[in-house]
């Protein structure tokens, strides 16, 4: 099958706040950071507001609304406080992530066929308003189909445990994971919903991603805010571009 598009890549920023946080000072600044990954060719930038606020702030969302070019997508749990944020700033994208205090990043998917009810009524208000509504999950055929039956446009599949066997060594599973990722990629699809992916990727790591046909966009932040040390964050960017497009070929 022929890839159904161009993919996009979102640069998430928000480890460019865990370093001015560090320090409590006033930068790096991640709309700074933003824009320059603009100009290096993102076609969006990814932002998660969370409920600690333990990198981006409020007002870093205020600075990305006003100043990005390219769409915003505002990832959040799905609460209350974060609803009426994302429903005052009306972003592109919103993507319903889980939310752990103790966690060190997201974890697992969103846990949506038990919720059902609860994010039909969740996500709604923000679809009446034309944010598209994004729902990060594993892929998993059930949580999938309820994704599709509450009414999300996007999924966008965790690349994690994938990444993880990767680094790890576990090869066999790490191939197992990317069996699974494709399958559920292609069953997405023939919902008719459009399918994202990200979390962990590396350079190492996004090609196998990147070729699935039925992907249209990856969101990728750790590694690219780590690699940028080392080459800037502009040539960091223009490699994971060449690492997609070599793959989607
Ligand atoms: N997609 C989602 C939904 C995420 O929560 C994250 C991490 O914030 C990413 C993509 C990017 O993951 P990473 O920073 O590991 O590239």
């Amino acid at each position: 099958m022929k890839p159904l598009g161009t993919l996009r890549l979102g640069v998430n920023i928000d480890h460019v706040a865990t370093v001015r946080n560090a320090r409590g000072s006033a930068y790096p600044d991640p709309v700074r950071a933003a824009l320059l990954a603009e100009e290096a060719g993102a076609d969006g930038i990814t932002a998660h507001l969370r409920e600690d606020r333990r990198h981006i702030s409020d007002a870093d969302i205020d600075g990305l609304m006003a100043a990005l070019k390219t769409p915003l997508n505002f990832e959040m749990a799905a609460t209350p406080e974060m609803q009426a944020i994302a429903l005052r700033h009306r972003p592109h994208a919103v993507c319903l992530v889980p939310e752990r205090r103790e966690e060190r990043t997201t974890e697992g998917g969103l846990e949506v066929a038990r919720e059902e009810n609860r994010l039909a009524h969740f996500i709604a208000p923000l679809r009446d308003v034309g944010c598209r509504v994004s729902i990060f999950i594993a892929a998993d055929q059930k949580q999938i189909e309820a994704a599709h039956r509450i009414g999300a446009q996007v999924i966008e599949l965790h690349t994690g445990a994938y990444c993880d066997f990767h680094s790890e060594g576990h090869f066999d599973k790490r191939d197992a994971e990317l069996v699974r990722l494709r399958e559920m990629a292609a069953f997405a699809h023939s919902l008719g919903l459009e399918v994202h992916a990200g979390h962990g990727l590396t350079y190492e790591t996004v090609g196998a991603i990147a070729a699935f046909p039925e992907v249209m966009e990856l969101n990728i932040g750790h590694f690219l805010i780590g690699e940028a040390i080392f080459r800037g964050l502009s040539p960091a960017i223009a490699e994971m571009r060449r690492l997609m497009v070599e793959a989607r070929d």
